[in-house]
């Protein structure tokens, strides 16, 4: 059988039509007249900032994932900060993480005078091996930190037990995963804490935001005081008991989340099954749309990798992050990136691993030299990821596959069909 004609549809890039008029961004709010009611119902209110609506945000938001506790902060960044205080970190520990992630994830453990420990990633997630993270554990090992990237569960069992053994906590960033179910249960109560962001880009949004959920009352009670200076009542409470008396018993923060963002977030709880299942849906059709992009066998000849998906899991696909397998086409990831953008396909990169950051590369020269974590790094030179948030519509989605069958299959490089390789042997094939 010949091979199929190349595509010959000319690109944005070289002048022709892009697939969209205006740029598809990869992820954005959608807020419905009810949220910006609200909001505007705070306003006219008596509390600004830690009135009611903090209270009912949290004990909502606790329900729906199913934790006993839940704290809010005034961004996921935050919310990192007081988990790394309440796990006890400070000078002399550290805290095993991923590379593959926001920097805020290591940051946490830096502004605790802590030191984060990078593991390396599994191939098929891009979430921590538990097998790195084992060979990291020392003395000094106070936590573990995972992160669910683009909303697939980390491997939280494994995870636990070896830092159950290290008697260390387990501190799950799920900032990209709040929905996401591991061996039938919600994230939020699988870990010692779980933080959440409540980003534009997220699920969920407060404008910023973030949580930590958490089973323990200690750590919640710790975070509560760590987000509020370190004081020990909080001002409505003395107001509306006429005390003034209040004491300051640890150095905290002012982190604390606004009643008129609470009353955003416990609006859009409303709304999470719904956003959830919208991403659910566009994963699925992405998957079917692309798959014949996608080899049978992992980093084969074709120019494709889909993100994977364990069993047992159900992803909440914050992220849908492709893999370019760069072997197979006849560009490089920043020309594939640029040629899609030009499509108005506004596509991103998720992410730059930490340790390859200047901070850190000046900070940590040891542990940050090139080819210390390969599947993070790799992983970095492929990955694209897809627009993906739940107000897409289908004709947005049509839009990106088009736009990714159009450039990817400009890009790629003929080659024979798969039977005719797989008659070869594994030693011929190209990989
Ligand atoms: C994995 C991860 N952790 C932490 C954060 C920080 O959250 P925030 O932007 O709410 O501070 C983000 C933000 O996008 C994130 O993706």
């Amino acid at each position: 059988m010949p091979p199929s004609p190349p595509n010959l549809e000319k690109l944005a890039i070289d002048g022709g039509t892009p697939v969209r008029e205006k740029l598809l961004p990869y992820g954005r709010q959608s807020l419905d007249e009810d949220d910006i009611q609200a909001v505007i119902d705070v306003l006219r209110s008596d509390w600004l900032t830690t009135g009611p609506k903090v209270g009912e945000f949290e004990e909502a938001f606790a329900d729906w994932v199913g934790a006993k506790y839940a704290v809010s902060f005034s961004s996921g960044t935050a919310a990192l900060h007081g988990a790394a205080f309440s796990a006890g970190l400070g000078s002399g520990d550290e805290a095993i993480t991923t590379p593959l992630t926001f920097c805020a994830t290591a940051n946490c453990v830096l502004y605790q005078g802590a030191t984060p420990i990078f593991a390396d990633v599994c191939g098929d997630t891009l979430n921590l091996d538990p097998g790195e993270v084992l060979k990291k554990i020392s003395s000094r090992t106070k936590a573990i930190i995972a992160v669910d990237y683009a909303g697939h569960p980390a491997e939280l069992d494994e995870l636990r037990e070896i830092a159950e053994r290290a008697r260390a906590l387990l501190i799950e960033d799920a900032c990209h995963a709040l929905g996401a179910e591991y061996r039938g249960k919600r994230v939020g109560s699988l870990a010692d804490m779980t933080i959440f962001s409540f980003h534009p880009v997220k699920h969920l949004t407060t404008g910023e935001g973030g949580m930590v959920t958490t089973e323990d009352a200690r750590l919640a009670e710790a975070l509560r005081r760590f987000r509020n200076h370190g004081i020990s009542s909080e001002a409505r409470d003395r107001q509306e008991s006429g005390q003034w008396f209040y004491e300051m018993v640890l150095l905290g923060y002012n982190y604390r989340l606004t009643d008129i963002a609470c009353a955003m977030g416990l609006s859009q709880i409303e709304k999470l099954e719904r956003n959830l299942a919208r991403r659910r849906e566009i994963a699925g059709e992405y998957a079917r749309a692309l798959r014949d992009m996608t080899g049978v066998v992992p980093d084969g000849d074709f120019p494709v990798r889909l993100p994977a998906t364990r069993n047992g899991v159900s992803p909440a696909w914050h992220l849908y992050p492709i893999r370019l397998n760069l072997e197979a086409l006849s560009a490089s990831r920043a020309e594939i990136f640029r040629a899609l953008r030009a499509e108005n396909i506004g596509v991103n990169v998720h992410y730059i691993p930490v340790h390859q950051h200047p901070y850190y590369r000046a900070r940590f020269p040891e542990t940050s030299r090139e080819g210390m974590f390969p599947i993070a790094e790799d992983a970095y030179e492929r990955v694209i990821s897809l627009p993906m948030f739940h107000a897409m519509t289908a004709e947005d989605v049509a839009d990106v596959v088009r736009a990714v069958h159009k450039v990817i299959g400009h890009y790629a490089i003929e080659r024979e069909p798969v039977h005719a390789l797989a008659s070869k042997g594994p030693e011929q094939r190209h990989v």
